[in-house]
């Protein structure tokens, strides 16, 4: 029987083609087996096998998009409620509740056997301005009756709640919000307090922003939980949000994860997103998915770190492009829900999958029309490796005078000269020695480009 070895590491298109018939000829004889978990295991099967939750954050308007919520139900094993629990949507005037919003992804979390992250109680953030106004001497029972009835209402619900968010500086100042103001610094401890009253199981969050690192951030909120465990403040966790910038992961995040961990509280990654400058390239992809591993090694080292949860998981709904002008694809799945590096880095880290060879796809260019000031062309890509490969990039640079008008069976961004063409959301995934086509028109004099590249996503698995 013919036996072979995976090929592995970079590899010409020359040698591929060679490969390619030699591999056929053995895949016909012996079918690949694949390690069965690290093939097919979801990311929140994989971290649940590691005692974690791997989990996205959702919102209502996104629930009606049928492709998005498929994955949303079978990816993850937690969800957090990204806007529809925070105090503009639950209380909008004073003493008038309404969970009708949250309710809806409650609802479907629970239909799809999802624990929930409530988010959020006490944020100086999308917050009615009714709340300006209570008098001074008001806002401490105000706060109070809120995180009562919310937390209340959904008593049994949630798994952990953040209860409050955001409350200090860069500097390790107090953030001066509304509630800093009129009720001073005990606020966190009242709202901790009134929380726990409400509901004894839930675990309870201090969550914020820029304090994975050790710094002055999050020496202040490290000096905050310290003296909650002294003083018997009820506090279970903390949230590292994790709004982070690809090629910037702190250095500290392990051992600052650690120490907070130390003072006999949980730690969970709570928004993470990994935003880049756009346009996104194959280079950043790579930067970007080697910092996704890096936080979930990160909190799979420390017993502690409870869970990961992405601040949503496709580029299409992710809040980066909003707030961060000029930035954006940060998150596991690009817009049209292919996973990008950053999927199989968050596998591969969880323990299933492995990393890509890499180089052993194969890009064959062809002209299939020509005219007076245009063409058309159609790429086949094939798929050297004996696993299937589960998304591909193809790149070139563009002959002079020539300029692409359109695509099809794939995504086109253009970045000068450099063209990069990514897969459909339903050509991505070629079992081995498998082949599909894309197709496009272009302007200027027909000519094949020199340098047609393919390049994989990293493999489901390995062959045995
Ligand atoms: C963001 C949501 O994603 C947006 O849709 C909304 O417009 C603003 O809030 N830190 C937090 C989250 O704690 O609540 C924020 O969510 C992102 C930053």
């Amino acid at each position: 029987m013919l036996r072979h070895r995976p090929t592995r590491g970079r590899r010409t298109a020359g040698l591929l083609t060679t490969a390619l018939v030699a591999l056929s000829a053995a895949m016909t004889a012996v079918a690949p087996t694949h390690t069965a978990h690290a093939d097919t295991a979801t990311l929140g099967e994989l971290a649940e096998a590691k005692g974690r939750y791997f989990g996205s954050a959702t919102d209502n308007p996104e629930l009606s998009d049928t492709q998005y919520t498929r994955i949303l139900g079978s990816e993850f094993g937690q969800i957090t409620v990204g806007n529809t629990m925070k105090w503009q949507y639950t209380e909008p005037s004073r003493g008038r509740f309404d969970y009708t919003a949250a309710e809806e992804v409650v609802d479907l979390a629970e239909s799809n056997g999802q624990s929930v992250r409530g988010h959020t109680l006490v944020w100086h953030n999308q917050l009615p301005s009714w709340v300006g106004d209570v008098p001074a001497g008001e806002l401490l029972g105000v706060m109070r009756d809120h995180i009562t009835h919310e937390v209340d209402h959904f008593k049994g619900r949630l798994a952990h709640w953040d209860v409050v968010n955001e409350a200090f500086e860069e500097d390790g100042s107090r953030r001066q919000s509304v509630f800093q103001q009129k009720i001073g610094d005990s606020y966190i401890a009242e709202a901790f307090k009134a929380a726990r009253a409400a509901d004894p199981d839930v675990k309870l969050y201090y969550n914020d922003y820029n304090i994975e690192g050790i710094g002055p951030k999050s020496d202040a909120v490290y000096e905050m939980v310290k003296s909650f465990k002294a003083q018997g403040v009820p506090i279970d966790g903390v949230g590292m949000q994790a709004h982070l910038i690809a090629g910037q992961v702190p250095a500290s995040l392990q051992r600052n994860i650690q120490r907070f961990a130390d003072l006999g509280v949980d730690v969970a990654i709570t928004e993470l997103d990994i935003r880049m400058t756009l346009p996104r390239t194959a280079a950043k992809d790579t930067r970007q998915a080697a910092d996704y591993g890096a936080v979930v090694e990160a909190c799979l080292a420390v017993s502690r770190c409870v869970g990961i949860t992405v601040w949503d998981y496709t580029d299409k709904y992710s809040w980066v492009p909003s707030v961060f002008p000029g930035e954006g694809a940060a998150l596991p799945w690009d817009e049209h829900f292919a996973k990008k590096p950053a999927y199989h880095a968050i596998a591969a880290a969880l323990g299933g999958g492995s990393p890509a060879p890499g180089g052993d796809c194969t890009a064959t260019y062809r002209v299939t029309s020509r005219w007076q000031g245009g063409f058309t062309a159609e790429i086949t890509v094939g798929n050297g490796r004996t696993a299937p490969i589960d998304g591909w990039t193809v790149t070139w640079t563009l002959p002079g005078g020539q300029s692409i008008s359109h695509v099809w069976n794939g995504y086109l961004t253009v970045d000068g000269q450099r063209v990069t063409v990514r897969n459909a959301g339903y050509n991505g995934t070629l079992g081995s020695n498998a082949s599909t086509t894309f197709g496009l028109q272009g302007e200027g004099t027909a000519g094949t480009p020199a340098d047609v590249t393919c390049t994989p996503a990293q493999p489901f698995g390995t062959p045995a």
